[in-house]
C-alpha cells in the first residue's frame, strides 16, 4: 500500500471530464472539481451528522458537542469554498455554461438529504428525486428521527415537565451547561448554512445575472427566496 494506492489517486484524478473544448477545461475543471469536493464534503457531513443523532439519542451530550465542532468546521469550510469559485467570470462560465444541459446544484440529492437530516421542513423538495438510485441513497441519509427531533426529545426529557418546550430551551440557553453549548453548536451550524445560502446568491448574481438557472428555477430570484429561511426555527424562536 503506498499513497496512491490508498487514496485511488489514479481513479479520483480520472473524475474530472470537462465536456466543452480544449480552451475551456481550465475553467471547466474549476467548476467540477469545487462540485466534487462540495460533494465529498457533504458525504463527511452525513455521516458525522448520523452520529451526533445517536450519541444525542443515547444522551452523550459532551460526546455529540465534540462532533458538532467538526460539523460546525466542515461547513466554515464549505462556505469558505466559495471564494474559489467566485473567481470564474461571468464570460468565462458562458464559455462552456450551455455544455452542463440541465444539471444543477438544484438536483444535489446529498445537500437536500442533509437539509432533511438536520430537521428542515422539506419533504416536497426530496419528492422531485423520482429517479429510484437517488431514492435509495436518501432512504440511506434521511433518519426517521432528525438531528433538531433528537436534540428536543433529549432536552424535555431532561426540563421540567410543568414548562413549555419553548421555556424549557430558552432556560437552558441561559445556563452554562452541555446544553446550553449543544444548543449553541445549532445556532453556529445554521447561521453558517444560511451565510453559505447568502454567498451561494451573491455568486450566482456575479456569474448569470439574472438569467434562469440550468435546472429550470427563476436563477437568483428563486434562490433569494430561500433566504433566511433557517432550519432550527424552533431554536432561534426560543431566543424571543
Ligand atoms: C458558477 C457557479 C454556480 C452557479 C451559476 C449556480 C447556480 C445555481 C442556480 C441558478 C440554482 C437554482 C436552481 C436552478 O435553476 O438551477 C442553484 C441551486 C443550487 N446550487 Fe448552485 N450554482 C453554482 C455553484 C454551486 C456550488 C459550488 C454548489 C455546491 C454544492 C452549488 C449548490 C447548489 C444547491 C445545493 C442548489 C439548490 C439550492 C436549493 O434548492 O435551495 N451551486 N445554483
Amino acid at each position: 500500500m503506498n499513497y496512491s494506492s490508498y487514496l485511488q489517486l489514479n481513479q479520483l484524478l480520472a473524475l474530472q471530464q470537462p465536456a466543452s473544448p480544449c480552451s475551456e477545461h481550465r475553467n471547466e475543471n474549476l467548476f467540477i472539481i469545487t462540485h466534487q469536493t462540495y460533494e465529498l464534503w457533504f458525504k463527511q457531513l452525513i455521516d458525522e451528522i448520523h452520529q451526533a443523532i445517536d450519541l444525542i439519542g443515547a444522551g452523550e451530550i459532551p460526546a455529540a458537542i465534540e462532533v458538532m465542532i467538526r460539523v460546525n468546521a466542515i461547513t466554515q469550510t464549505v462556505v469558505n469554498q466559495i471564494t474559489v469559485i467566485c473567481t470564474l467570470k461571468f464570460h468565462e462560465f458562458q464559455r462552456f455554461r450551455g455544455y452542463l444541459g440541465t444539471a444543477s446544484g438544484f438536483q444535489s440529492y446529498q445537500f437536500a438529504g442533509i437539509e432533511a437530516l438536520l430537521g428542515k421542513a422539506n419533504s416536497k423538495k426530496l419528492q422531485q428525486y423520482l429517479d429510484d438510485d437517488i431514492q435509495q441513497s436518501l432512504a440511506v441519509i434521511v433518519r426517521p428521527i432528525s438531528l433538531w427531533e433528537a436534540v428536543r426529545a433529549q432536552l424535555m426529557q431532561m426540563g421540567d415537565p410543568a414548562q413549555s418546550e419553548k421555556e424549557v430551551i430558552k432556560g437552558m440557553l441561559e445556563r452554562p451547561s452541555c446544553e446550553s453549548l449543544l444548543l449553541n453548536q445549532l445556532l453556529d451550524l445554521d447561521s453558517l448554512l444560511q451565510e453559505w445560502r447568502y454567498r451561494h446568491v451573491k455568486l450566482v448574481e456575479r456569474t448569470i445575472g439574472r438569467r434562469k438557472g440550468t435546472g429550470g428555477s427563476a436563477g437568483s430570484d428563486y434562490l433569494k427566496s430561500t433566504l433566511f429561511n433557517p432550519v432550527f426555527d424552533e431554536l432561534w424562536d426560543a431566543i424571543n
